[in-house]
């Protein structure tokens, strides 16, 4: 299963992208880019462009994850654009087994997401079409929130029905993440987890990283 720390690059210094991504990437498994668009969620972020960069600076396993409030229009364009994984929220998509099939044939693997307001039988119906699950542990929008461990519970649903259903789907965490809170949520079945502040506004991107993985042994 696939497992591991994924830098958020929400919080990093744009001024210097390039060099904040060459900084953490020899220590990350994967990076994931916030697409925020202010109307599914009350904050506007990047899309395209900050995509293609990435493409460009890392090879590392990219996450577009999308906050927006129509992503099965644009979600197979994420993954034309280098996105390895495409990530929509249930609770956005019109459509979620069409874009995930779109998703595919654009070379992309997809993912669903659900935020705190959404109980796990939400996304049920839709474990046999992702290759991802990501439980939101803050409310989408923000870096630097609290961990919301009322999340946990939703992690332990979600993790027994992927074990019923005896696929290979990685749980990821998103959204407070640091050694205490990954260590809940690896208990609770996740195996993936998303950090941005804490690795971002670190001194030490390489001890911070490491810090975390220690919490998940
Ligand atoms: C919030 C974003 C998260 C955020 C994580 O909506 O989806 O990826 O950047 O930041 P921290 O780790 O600071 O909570």
């Amino acid at each position: 299963m696939a497992s591991g720390v994924v830098a958020s690059i929400l919080d990093c210094d744009f001024t210097r992208l390039g060099e904040e991504v060459r900084a953490v990437d020899p220590y990350v498994d994967r990076f994931q880019i916030d697409v925020m668009d202010g109307h599914f969620v009350p904050n506007l972020s990047f899309g395209f462009p900050i995509l293609r960069a990435m493409r460009r600076l890392t090879n590392k396993p990219l996450e577009a994850d999308l906050m927006i409030a129509n992503p099965d229009r644009y979600a197979c364009r994420y993954a034309e654009a280098g996105a390895d994984y495409v990530i929509i929220h249930m609770e956005a998509s019109q459509n979620p087994r069409q874009t995930f099939k779109e998703i595919r044939a654009a070379g992309g693997r997809p993912g669903i997401s659900l935020s705190p307001a959404t109980p796990a039988e939400g996304i049920y119906d839709y474990l046999e079409a992702v290759d991802m699950v990501l439980v939101m542990t803050v409310h989408p929008g923000f870096g630097g929130q609290g961990f919301m461990t009322g999340q946990l519970a939703v992690v332990e649903q979600i993790r027994a029905r992927i074990e019923e259903s005896g696929r290979d789907i990685p749980i990821e965490v998103d959204g407070g993440i640091r050694p205490d809170s990954a260590r809940l949520a690896a208990a609770a079945g996740a195996s993936l987890f998303v950090s941005g502040s804490f690795i971002f506004q670190s001194q030490d991107y390489k001890s911070a990283v490491a810090t975390l993985r220690e919490s998940l042994q």
